[in-house]
């Protein structure tokens, strides 16, 4: 999504200063010291990590923001790759050579040499040249070579650093999607030969598909990794980065109303990005009540038609459930008189409580069901759920 919103009043044309869509990255980006922090260390210490969070929680930019710290200090050679364009085995290949061949170095010719000094097959490299300017390597490769393409690409971190010495970090983004290629037994048999001079990052959203790849003995990566959730921003830091922003570009908004857009958003920074947004688009000098809860409701419109969808494609007892969660605020749900009311039985509830945690729709947490997206939780609440049922 581009920057592109700009607000008018009177003759003053200043762009908004809040952005919602892709990954952030310097005064777009708040907080996130303490995972900076340990993701660093865990690096250093050549440790593997699977980071988790649900959509929207700032995986990427954080990931983003480590590869930029770790490159600055000077002792890391990092990889960044996102799997989430990947169709086939072959594009795997293609994609990850080039990142990593990317990652070596910035000029060609020395990572020619290295590839060609290390690569057990003479394969065919290209390097094609973008319209900006940029470089692009690839393979050329036979179907018969593809399965030891394959091992020699996944071993390239590997020989790199040993080769000059270096400290790599691998990081995945939206690993998951790795289940629909048939490739986690390859990965998991020719990273797990790397010593600490590599660290592997895995992260993802789909926590069903991550807890399945990393908790059932049966898989390749069962228990191979530190395991890393992170959650939302503190209200803190949003207090800080929110006020900044306000009175950088003249206008002011009080704690009381940023308290509350964490309430509603639960600091999750996609949506407390678009709240502010829409709050700062309609504020002249200083933010309201009256505009907060506006831009609340046009938050929601947005959403509207993806929560429709979702809610549409939910069974009728799925929708019974998430509306029973939400009335209770998901806690003793088995126990509560109120689940005959709300036309659910014990072993309904059960099914349809696994159904709604494999989608990654619900979760759980210390014997508390909630819905993993907090907007879709408050769209359900106000558009789905007749006042008098709340409590
Ligand atoms: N540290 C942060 N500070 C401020 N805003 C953030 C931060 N991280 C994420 N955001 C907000 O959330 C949006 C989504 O961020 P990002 O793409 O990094 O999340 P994600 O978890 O990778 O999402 P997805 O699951 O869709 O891949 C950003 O456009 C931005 O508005
Ligand atoms: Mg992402």
């Amino acid at each position: 999504m581009q920057k592109l919103s700009f607000c008018i009043y009177g003759e003053n044309t200043m762009s908004n200063p809040f952005f919602y869509g892709n990954e952030v990255s310097g005064e777009d980006f708040c907080d996130r010291t303490d995972e900076l922090d340990e993701l660093k260390k865990d690096a250093g210490a050549g440790l593997n990590v699977l980071l988790y969070a649900p959509r929207r929680l700032g995986k990427t930019s954080l990931l983003r923001k480590l590869q930029t710290q770790l490159e600055q200090s000077g002792q890391y050679t990092v990889v960044f790759f996102d799997f989430f364009s990947i169709s086939s085995v072959d594009e795997f290949i293609q994609r990850y050579f080039n990142a990593v061949a990317q990652s070596f170095d910035t000029v060609p010719d020395k990572v020619l040499n290295f590839m060609k000094s290390v690569l057990k097959l003479r394969p065919n490299i290209i390097v094609t040249m973008g319209q900006s300017g940029e470089l692009s390597y690839g393979l050329s490769i036979t179907k018969r070579e593809r399965e030891s393409t394959l091992e020699d690409v996944l071993n390239l971190p590997n020989l790199y650093a040993k080769a000059k010495k270096a400290k790599v970090v691998v990081i995945f983004d939206e690993f998951q999607e790795i289940e629909q290629f048939d490739l986690e037994k390859k990965f998991r048999s020719v990273i797990q030969t790397h010593g600490r001079q590599v660290s592997y990052l895995f992260s993802g959203s789909k926590k069903s598909i991550l807890k399945r790849m990393f908790h059932d003995s049966s898989r390749a990566f069962y228990k191979s990794v530190k395991h890393m959730h992170i959650g939302e921003i503190s209200l803190e830091e949003w207090i800080l980065f929110v006020q900044g922003k306000f009175e950088r570009t003249g206008k002011k908004v009080g704690v009381k109303h940023i308290r509350e857009a964490f309430g509603i958003t639960q600091g999750f920074p996609y949506y407390m990005q678009q709240l502010m947004f829409e709050v700062w688009n309609e504020t002249a000098e200083v933010v309201d009540e009256a505009i907060l809860q506006n831009a609340v409701r046009v938050m929601c419109e947005r959403e509207y038609d993806l929560y429709s969808y979702i809610w549409s494609d939910l069974t009728i007892n799925q929708r019974k459930t998430l509306k029973y969660i939400i009335i209770n605020d998901g806690k003793n749900l088995y126990a509560n008189e109120q689940l005959g009311d709300a036309g659910l039985t014990a072993s309904t509830l059960k099914s349809t409580l696994d159904g709604l945690l494999k989608k990654d729709i619900c979760d759980r947490k210390n014997d508390r069901y909630y819905l993993v997206d907090p907007l879709m939780s408050y769209w359900v609440r106000h558009y789905m759920i007749s006042e008098h049922s709340l409590p």
